[in-house]
């Protein structure tokens, strides 16, 4: 079955003097070259199409396994907005957790002073969610996202921006 010629390709002046015979590749190469062509078709079409094996569907399928897993991250979507019962719910967390440092009328003690139009980490709502999350623990504002969940975070920030001098003077 050998295909070998003595032919040579001539190369030989630019390859110092190394000459090159000019055969074919051998049956066995080619067949597995066509082999792994018509495999890799073949099992793109299965992949994709016939075990649907997309990696959107991976990726759910991930996500939901890790939401029944951690809960409470999932949670970390719950929604934020300054509406009254927001508001009124975020009022008594206040009360209970922040009003000794923070004072009664947010005025500051301990804290500072969340009712004024001066911030240290910055004003907008996703600023004070952070800091009520994260906190600032060397300065003794402790992190409340795991002590109160995110649900409770949104609306003591609900409570404390509403009562701020930059929101009430708008
Ligand atoms: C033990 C005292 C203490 C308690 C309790 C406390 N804080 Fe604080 N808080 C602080 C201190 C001190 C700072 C200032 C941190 C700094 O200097 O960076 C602060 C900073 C903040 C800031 C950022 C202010 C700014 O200017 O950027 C917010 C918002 C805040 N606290 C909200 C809360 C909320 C809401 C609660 C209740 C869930 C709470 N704090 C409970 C002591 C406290």
């Amino acid at each position: 079955m050998s295909k070998e010629t003595n032919r040579v390709l001539g190369h030989a002046d630019e390859a110092d003097g190394i000459e090159e015979y000019d055969n074919p590749l051998p049956d066995w190469w080619l067949g597995l070259l066509w082999f792994t062509v018509i495999w890799a078709f073949g099992y793109g079409v299965w992949y994709h199409f016939i075990s649907d094996r997309s990696q959107e569907g991976k990726l759910a399928a991930e996500m939901q396994a890790a939401e029944l897993r951690w809960p409470e991250q999932a949670m970390a979507e719950v929604s934020f907005a300054i509406t009254p019962e927001a508001v009124a719910a975020g009022e008594g967390i206040y009360v209970q957790n922040c009003l000794m440092c923070h004072g009664g009328d947010l005025e500051g003690g301990i804290g500072v002073a969340l009712n004024d139009d001066e911030w240290i980490h910055g004003g907008e709502p996703e600023d004070v969610i952070r800091i009520i999350n994260e906190g600032v623990p060397e300065k003794g504002m402790l992190t409340w996202g795991p002590i109160l969940g995110p649900e409770k975070v949104n609306q003591v920030a609900a409570y404390v921006l509403s009562k701020n001098a930059e929101l009430v003077g708008e």
